[in-house]
């Protein structure tokens, strides 16, 4: 059997609608952008968005923060949970996932009996450095390994949430693999104990389809930087309804209080909804900045995203095999994110290679070269990266 597969059938028969978004995005015109799980490149419109946001402050002064600026952790938030399946006011904006995360943690009491924190073993490691931390405050953690690096068996997380189980962590898509959890399963599981879910969807929001709500996960966290193409100092949180009741975040600030503007002393008076989960002043404008971003994936939505994202990767895919790469991203599309992981000979100065030739990719150690097309990529980009990785690699 030949280990070349048929690659026709791969590619546009009659054109590719979501091209037409490429005007949209600077950078094209001159690069090979490859890149966006890492940085997604910039909307065009950004920059008018962030001179709207220095001719408020110009114009309106302080008057900005009750025009707008105070809410916007939540209205903002609302475009997020318009991408992510969350009901509006569930979302709210935090300047990172490490934040989010901390923010989080922060809600249970981890020297009781039900102390266990269960973490995927591909988590990004900023997740892992912040439950760590909780041991000193009681914690156990308990990090299910992935046998190969590159994936991890839902029936090992499913074995490792008992009913000593606080919080199950996972990155739905793993940074470095792209492997795909079955974010369902596990919530059923955890739930199942009484434990509750965080899911990082860093890697998945914007490339695959999710519903929070759904899903009934009761925590979910992340950032813009990459597929939602927002830039730096946009994270966000989502907390499930039901859990305002209940939840007393030990992180927190003056924002989260019921009466911010009592500016009361003593221990805090929490806001009966989602504001509860906010803290200090929030970064407006790096939400000003990332608005763009979020606007242009709502509108193409992410089906059409993920349909084409699974086609391209396959292609990509596809085309490695032709030249004899080792693919690490996982081969069913569905059980993979939107990038597809190469391992190379020499990766890390393959990868410089491609960023002189403009090529934009990046390498990641233990894994391999990072490629991800995204809405904008045309099959020629997808063509060219492969062959120009073959030549890199073979100088
Ligand atoms: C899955 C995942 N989580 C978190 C982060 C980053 O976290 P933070 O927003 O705290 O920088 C990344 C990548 O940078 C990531 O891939």
């Amino acid at each position: 059997m030949s280990t070349v597969p048929d690659i026709a059938h791969l590619s546009m028969a009659s054109g590719d609608p979501l091209l037409v978004w490429r005007d949209e995005f600077p950078i094209l015109e001159h690069t090979t952008y490859m890149i966006s799980h890492s940085l997604g490149p910039m909307p065009r419109r950004v920059r008018t968005a962030l001179q709207d946001f220095t001719d408020t402050w110009a114009s309106r002064g302080i008057r900005a923060w009750e025009e707008g600026w105070w809410e916007m952790p939540v209205s903002c938030g609302d475009l997020i949970g318009s991408i992510i399946g969350a009901p509006k006011g569930r979302v709210v904006m935090h300047q990172n996932v490490s934040i989010c995360q901390t923010i989080v943690t922060s809600c249970f009491d981890w020297k009781e009996s039900r102390n266990k924190l269960v973490t995927d073993g591909l988590n990004f490691p900023s997740n892992d450095y912040i439950y760590y931390g909780l041991a000193r405050q009681g914690a156990e953690i308990v990090s299910v390994t992935s046998a190969d690096g590159m994936t991890l068996p839902l029936e090992s997380m499913l074995a490792a949430i008992d009913e000593r189980t606080q919080l199950v962590s996972l990155s739905h898509v793993a940074f470095r693999s792209s492997y795909l959890h079955d974010l369902a399963a596990i919530t059923e599981r955890a739930h199942a104990v009484g434990a509750y879910v965080v899911a990082d969807l860093y890697q998945s929001a914007g490339i695959v389809p999710i519903d929070v709500a759904a899903l009934g996960v009761d925590f979910a966290v992340g950032g813009s930087v990459k597929w939602l193409l927002g830039g730096p100092g946009a994270g966000y949180l989502y907390v499930r309804e039901d859990l305002d009741k209940k939840l007393r975040p030990a992180a927190t600030g003056w924002a989260a209080h019921a009466e911010p503007f009592e500016f009361a002393g003593g221990p805090i008076d929490y806001a009966p909804d989602i504001h509860r989960f906010l803290n200090g002043t929030p970064n407006v404008p790096a939400m000003y900045s990332a608005r763009s971003g979020y606007e242009i994936v709502a509108e193409i939505g992410v089906a059409a995203i993920r349909a084409k994202s699974q086609r391209q990767t396959q292609l990509l895919i596809a085309l490695a095999d032709e030249i004899g790469v080792t693919v690490h991203s996982p081969r069913d599309p569905a059980l993979r994110g939107g990038t597809i992981i190469l391992d190379v000979p020499n990766g890390r100065e393959v990868t410089a290679e491609l960023i002189r030739r403009q090529v934009l990719v990046d390498y990641r150690p233990g894994a391999g070269i990072r490629i991800a097309p995204h809405f904008y990529t045309s099959d020629d980009e997808v063509a060219h990266t492969i062959a120009e990785l073959n030549s890199a690699m073979r100088r």
